[in-house]
């Protein structure tokens, strides 16, 4: 049989996805728009391309998610097709409402038709994973308890809104119609592959090209970080051994401030590229304006995971970031072919400044 990825092409999938095709025999079909976001020259990586199926589509499309659920006999989908920039989302929500709620829902009624037509085995066996954020439940203060499974959703950015809306149709499809989904709430990752407009990526390719490095605000908003490869174990271990109808948190419990963690990537590139004029990258961090309605604190608590599936992060942060700017330093061969000129006009949109 087969197990279903959209947005596979994309950071977290494309690490899902190398994982997968190592490791198994059964083989993954990639449902992926190939936006900005999604890098098709990563699976020139893949050490069993045969076992991999890429086709560009919309999650949203109806007939070509049943079409492709009924050819390949798929016995689970993995939805992490998104936007997923929470900037982004500031300057263009639609998208976000178009991909992560609408288009999460015609994929859930594709699955829930084909799901409804499998024989009584094959139905029970069957998974809907939904890849989804700790950034749904708000913000927290310093004093708070980290995010639990049953801590009430408060999404404050759209992209955060839109990711709890498609939670919510994913309880709903459980709820009503018994389809076994598992949903996952995952924090901030990074690692290999991730585009470098998210926050450490666009650090490391910045110091490197002599630019400033963007603190928003006063830096001190804080994030759980998780080495990527740790999410994909997390998810892999949801989808062979979580419940239907469960949520899981995921997290790395490593809690950073983002000066915090800009400063320690400023030391590992001083050690490993040191400027030519002797000066610490740190020369180059620079505050600017901050992200409207930016939350202040994300901290999971994956205790659930860690019991009941016996998950652990194999990463601590300066092991995961250091293997991270190792990966970044060799890659500019992928970091070229992911900078185009869309690429540039986001970063000159956002930043004010070229990239060239
Ligand atoms: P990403 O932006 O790197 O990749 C998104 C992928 O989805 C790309 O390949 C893109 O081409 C594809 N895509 C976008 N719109 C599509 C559409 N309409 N139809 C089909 N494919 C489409 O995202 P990521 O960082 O890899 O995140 C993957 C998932 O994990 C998302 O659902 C995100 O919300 C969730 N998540 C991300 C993080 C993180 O730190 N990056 C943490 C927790 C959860
Ligand atoms: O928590 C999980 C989420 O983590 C995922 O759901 C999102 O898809 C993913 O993008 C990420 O969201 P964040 O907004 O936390 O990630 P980002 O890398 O954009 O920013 C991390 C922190 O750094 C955040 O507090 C904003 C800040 N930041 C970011 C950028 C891009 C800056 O200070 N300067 C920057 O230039």
């Amino acid at each position: 049989m087969t197990i279903l990825v959209t947005g596979g092409a994309g950071f977290i999938g494309t690490n899902f996805i190398l994982g997968w095709n190592a490791a198994e025999d059964e083989a993954v079909v990639d449902l992926d728009l190939l936006t900005y976001a999604g890098h098709p020259g990563n699976f020139e990586r893949l050490p069993r391309p045969e076992r991999h199926l890429l086709v560009r589509g919309d999650l949203g499309d109806r007939e070509l998610a049943a079409d492709l659920l009924a050819r390949h006999r798929v016995r689970a989908v993995l939805n992490f097709a998104a936007e997923s920039h929470v900037d982004r989302s500031i300057y263009g929500p639609a998208e976000f409402i178009r991909t992560n709620v609408v288009g999460a829902f015609n994929l859930l009624e594709a699955v829930r038709e084909y799901w409804a037509g499998l024989p009584a085995g094959e139905r029970e066996s069957f998974r809907f994973l939904q890849v989804s954020t700790d950034e749904v439940y708000g913000s927290l203060s310093l004093e708070d308890p980290a995010f639990t499974e049953t801590t009430p959703y408060a999404p404050n950015s759209p992209y955060s809104a839109s990711k709890a809306a498609a939670d919510h149709l994913v309880r709903a499809y459980h709820h009503t119609y018994g389809l076994p989904t598992l949903t996952t709430n995952c924090s901030n990752n990074y690692g290999p592959f991730q585009f470098p407009e998210k926050l450490i990526p666009l650090v490391i390719t910045n110091a490197l090209e002599g630019k400033p490095l963007p603190i928003y605000g006063d830096g001190r908003q804080r994030r759980d970080w998780l080495y990527v490869s740790d999410h994909v174990a997390a998810l892999r271990r949801v989808l062979a051994a979580g419940r239907p109808g469960e949520t899981y948190n995921i997290g790395g419990g490593e809690e950073k401030a983002n000066l915090e963690v800009v400063e320690s990537l400023c030391a590992l590139l001083d050690e490993r590229r040191p400027r030519p004029d002797g000066l610490s990258y740190r020369s180059q961090i620079t505050h600017v304006a901050d992200r409207p309605g930016h939350d202040r604190r994300y901290a999971v608590n994956a205790d659930k995971t860690q019991t009941e599936l016996g998950w652990r992060p194999g990463h601590d942060f300066q092991s995961g970031l250091a293997a991270t700017v190792e990966w970044y330093l060799a890659e500019t061969d992928w970091l070229k072919s992911v900078r185009d000129g869309g690429y540039r006009d986001w970063i000159k949109k956002h930043y004010g400044d070229g990239d060239d």
